[in-house]
């Protein structure tokens, strides 16, 4: 069998684990089978890029990192990635802040990260390359005669041709990226608009099977929606419920409802309309106040891109309205913490929450979503209310799904929730349980595997 070497901008170390938020961290822990490489940026910064990369063997797994100068860090993480594809590719083409020169640096990134892959891959190694930040790798791999079989999973959205068109370097992205055999998205359509995008940017039409061909390179599309180990996940939860801080937190709410929402401090997860709309439901729902709590849980993120900055200062101005408006001597509606928080204790909190708050106004996929279902005590089960802009909704649709940009509806969503006879939530979350133990973790990279090997 040949040896998978996963490529992804960050790497999960064995080390850092147990707090790292971040959906595809989570996820390809899962992939890493014995024997297994894993190639990306080390997280640091350093006085150059490294000119070689540093092997870690651990539990019979390479990991295999790189750091990145302070320059190459600002240029191509920060700056193309961070401020111009992250906004892009979730639409929100208002944000774009595209900079020629961040752009070459991301080019060269991607060069750098080809030539030092290339001296640890053997020739029948499978490549599997992982997310927006590395769409130039599979044609900077080509040109250096890797002929390997190069698999690329894009675990955000991909946007139409005439969104996409707002960046200046579009065309030459989905030509670098075609140089991949097999190109795997979360939903239908994200692969639609890929395929759309590839006849726009290289005027080559996909085939009855989602491929295309291009110079006499196939390149094939596969949706393979990303998920989580759900019964592994379950166990944490049930565990957690003796944990201290479990016991701390249900001390905490003397017998009020608890809502929940988990996030990185992003502004595509619309943190700021959740925020909205539980004022909403404080205002318009007088019969929940002092009966419920929202813990929002919001891990700092990207702290060096602009936006991400004005959030946070957005953010911490709406809660402290909210709390101003509403809270009383002994009750505070809203808790608001921006850090992360270790990963079994975040599967007891979802375990008690009567509702979990999944709003993004964009999301490749969100795995907060089935991290939630996944948790809960199937006999008193909590709802889930999740917007239909978040990749999870094509498949949970049991949930109460709502347009995050419509304050009073997510208010109503979460009054129903709140209100909703245990009969229906037991037949919710049954049905949203199957289709979260049906679409793991381990399906997701075996589905794409299976393709890839072939
Ligand atoms: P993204 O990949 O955009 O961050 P996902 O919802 O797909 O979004 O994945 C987020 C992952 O990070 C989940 O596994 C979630 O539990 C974890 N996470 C999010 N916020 C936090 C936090 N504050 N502390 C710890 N883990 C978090
Ligand atoms: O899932 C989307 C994603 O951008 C991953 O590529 C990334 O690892 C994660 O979110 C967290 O972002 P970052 O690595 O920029 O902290």
């Amino acid at each position: 069998m040949s040896r998978l070497v996963i490529v992804s901008n960050r790497v999960s170390l064995p080390t850092e684990r147990g707090a790292r938020a971040g959906g595809l961290a989570v996820a390809l822990v899962d992939a890493m089978t014995p024997g297994s490489v894993w190639f990306g940026w080390s997280g640091k910064r350093a006085a150059v890029t490294s000119e070689a990369a540093t092997i870690v063997e651990h539990g019979g797994l390479t990991y295999a990192t790189i750091d990145l100068s302070e320059a190459d860090y600002r240029r191509y993480y920060v700056g193309f990635s961070n401020a111009a594809l992250w906004p892009l590719l979730h639409y929100r083409t208002g944000l774009l802040d595209f900079k020629r020169d961040d752009y070459e640096g991301y080019l060269s990134v991607n060069e750098t990260f080809a030539d030092r892959l290339k001296p640890l891959l053997r020739p029948d190694d499978i490549i599997w390359i992982h997310d927006y930040q590395l769409l130039t790798l599979p044609e900077a791999l080509r040109r250096r005669g890797v002929t390997n079989r190069i698999g690329f999973f894009l675990h955000i959205p991909f946007v139409p041709p005439a969104v996409l068109h707002v960046l200046p370097s579009a065309a030459v992205l989905v030509r670098a990226l075609a140089a991949a055999d097999l190109i795997g998205f979360q939903t239908h359509g994200d692969r639609m608009n890929f395929l759309e995008s590839v006849a726009s940017c290289m005027g080559v039409r996909p085939d009855a099977h989602h491929g295309f061909t291009h110079n006499d390179h196939r390149t094939e599309t596969i949706v393979a929606p990303i998920g989580i180990d759900a019964e592994g996940f379950a166990r944490t939860a049930r565990r957690a419920a003796g944990m201290a801080e479990t016991k701390r937190l249900i001390e905490s709410l003397v017998g009020r409802a608890l809502v929940i929402g988990v996030d990185r401090l992003d502004y595509t997860k619309g943190l700021p309309q959740r925020f909205d709309a539980f004022g909403q439901l404080l205002h318009r729902y007088p019969e929940h106040l002092r009966r419920i709590s929202l813990l929002q849980i919001a891990a700092r993120s990207r702290e060096d891109v602009d936006r991400y900055q004005s959030l946070r200062r957005e953010l911490d101005r709406k809660a402290g309205d909210i709390n101003g408006a509403y809270s009383d001597f002994d009750w505070t509606p809203l808790r608001y913490m921006t850090r992360t928080v270790n990963r079994n204790t975040i599967a007891g909190f979802y375990r008690l929450a009567r509702i979990a708050l999944v709003t993004p106004l964009r999301d490749g996929m969100n795995l907060v979503a089935k991290e939630f279902v996944a948790a809960q005590d199937a006999t008193d089960p909590g709802v889930l209310v999740l917007s239909r802009f978040a990749g999870a909704a094509e498949e949970l649709t049991e949930a109460l799904i709502v347009n995050p940009y419509d304050a009073d509806a997510v208010a109503d969503a979460m009054h129903t929730g709140l209100i909703m006879p245990l009969e229906e939530r037991k037949a919710r979350h049954a049905a949203l349980l199957a289709k979260v133990r049906r679409t793991t973790a381990a399906s997701f990279c075996r589905d794409f595997l299976a393709h890839l090997y072939r």
